[in-house]
C-alpha cells in the first residue's frame, strides 16, 4: 500500500502501539437491503437498487483506498431470477449501466474486474460488456474488483465437481485424487485467495449461497444498516470489527491472514 493512499484514510486503522498497517487483503461484501430502505422511505424498489450503485462507488474508492487488495460483491445471485422479472430487468439495466458508465473510471484508478458466475443464461450483450469489462482492466495492478453475477456458491462448487467427474471418466484422475486443492482449483476464480471478512448488510446474518467453499475460515461481519447507506466509515468500522477477531484457522495460532 502507497503512503499516499496510507494517509489520506488508514490511519485510523492502525493498530493500538504502531504496530503494522493492517487490513484484510480480500473483502466481500453481501450487498442486503435495498429494498427495505427503498420501503422506509416510500420509494420504489428500483430506488433502492439505485442508491445501491452510489454505495457500490464509494467502497470501491474507500477499498482501494484502503489497500485492499480484492474486494468482492454479490450484484446478482443465482436464486435472484426467482423475483419479478421487473426487478430482474432492472438489476441487469444497473449493471449495464454500471459498466459503461465506470468502466472507463475503474480503468484509470488501476482497478482490475473480474466476473464470477455463470454467464451462459446471461444476454448476449451483458456477457460482452463482462468481456469487456474483464478485458479493458486485465493488466491493472490496483484493486481487484471480483463482481460476482448470476453467482451461487453451490452452482459453482457442483460445476468444479463436474470437471473433475468428467476427469475421472476420461481416466485423467483416479477417485482417490479428488482433493480440496484439487477442487478450488476449478472454482471460478482460483488465483484470489480465499475472503477475509464477509461483510453482509441490513441486519440479516446468513450466508445465502455466497462463496460457500471460499468462507471456511472468512471472519463474519453484519451490519444493521441497509446497502444503500453504507459508506467509507462503515467499512472502516466493519474492518475494526474484523482487527478485533482472532483467526485461527483450527490451529492455535495468533490472527494471520490480512
Ligand atoms: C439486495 O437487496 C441487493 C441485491 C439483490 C442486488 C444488489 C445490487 C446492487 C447493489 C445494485 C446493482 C449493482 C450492480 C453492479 C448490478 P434486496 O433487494 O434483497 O433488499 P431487501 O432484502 O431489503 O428487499
Amino acid at each position: 500500500m502507497s503512503d499516499a493512499a496510507r494517509s489520506r484514510s488508514g490511519a485510523d486503522l492502525l493498530p493500538q502501539g504502531g504496530g503494522p498497517f493492517e487490513v484484510p487483503r480480500h473483502v466481500a461484501i453481501i450487498m442486503d437491503g435495498n429494498g427495505r430502505w427503498a420501503a422506509a422511505r416510500g420509494l420504489p424498489r428500483f430506488e433502492g437498487h439505485r442508491r445501491g450503485v452510489e454505495a457500490l462507488r464509494r467502497a470501491v474508492r474507500a477499498a482501494g483506498d484502503l489497500g485492499i487488495s480484492f474486494l468482492t460483491i454479490f450484484s446478482f445471485s443465482s436464486e435472484n431470477w426467482s423475483r419479478p422479472p421487473s426487478e430482474i430487468t432492472d438489476l441487469m439495466g444497473l449493471l449495464r449501466r454500471f459498466i459503461r458508465k465506470d468502466l472507463a473510471e475503474l480503468h484509470n484508478s488501476n482497478v482490475r474486474v473480474r466476473i464470477i458466475g455463470e454467464r451462459d443464461d446471461l444476454d448476449r450483450d451483458i456477457c460482452l460488456l463482462l468481456q469487456e469489462a474483464e478485458d479493458l482492466t486485465r493488466d491493472n495492478d490496483g484493486l481487484t474488483l471480483v463482481v460476482a453475477f448470476n453467482y451461487g456458491a453451490r452452482q459453482e462448487i457442483a460445476r468444479a465437481a463436474r470437471q473433475l467427474a468428467v476427469e475421472v471418466a476420461a481416466g485423467r484422475l483416479s477417485p482417490n485424487d479428488i482433493t480440496p486443492d484439487r477442487l478450488g482449483a476449478r472454482l471460478h476464480a482460483p488465483d484470489i485467495p480465499d475472503p477475509d471478512v464477509i461483510i453482509r448488510t441490513s441486519g440479516e446474518q446468513r450466508l445465502s449461497n455466497f462463496l460457500l467453499w471460499q468462507a471456511a475460515y472468512s471472519e463474519l461481519v453484519f451490519v444493521p444498516i441497509n446497502w444503500p447507506d453504507f459508506d467509507r466509515a462503515a467499512l472502516e468500522s466493519a474492518i475494526e470489527e474484523y482487527r478485533r477477531r482472532e483467526r485461527r484457522f483450527g490451529g492455535l495460532a495468533a490472527k494471520t491472514g490480512s
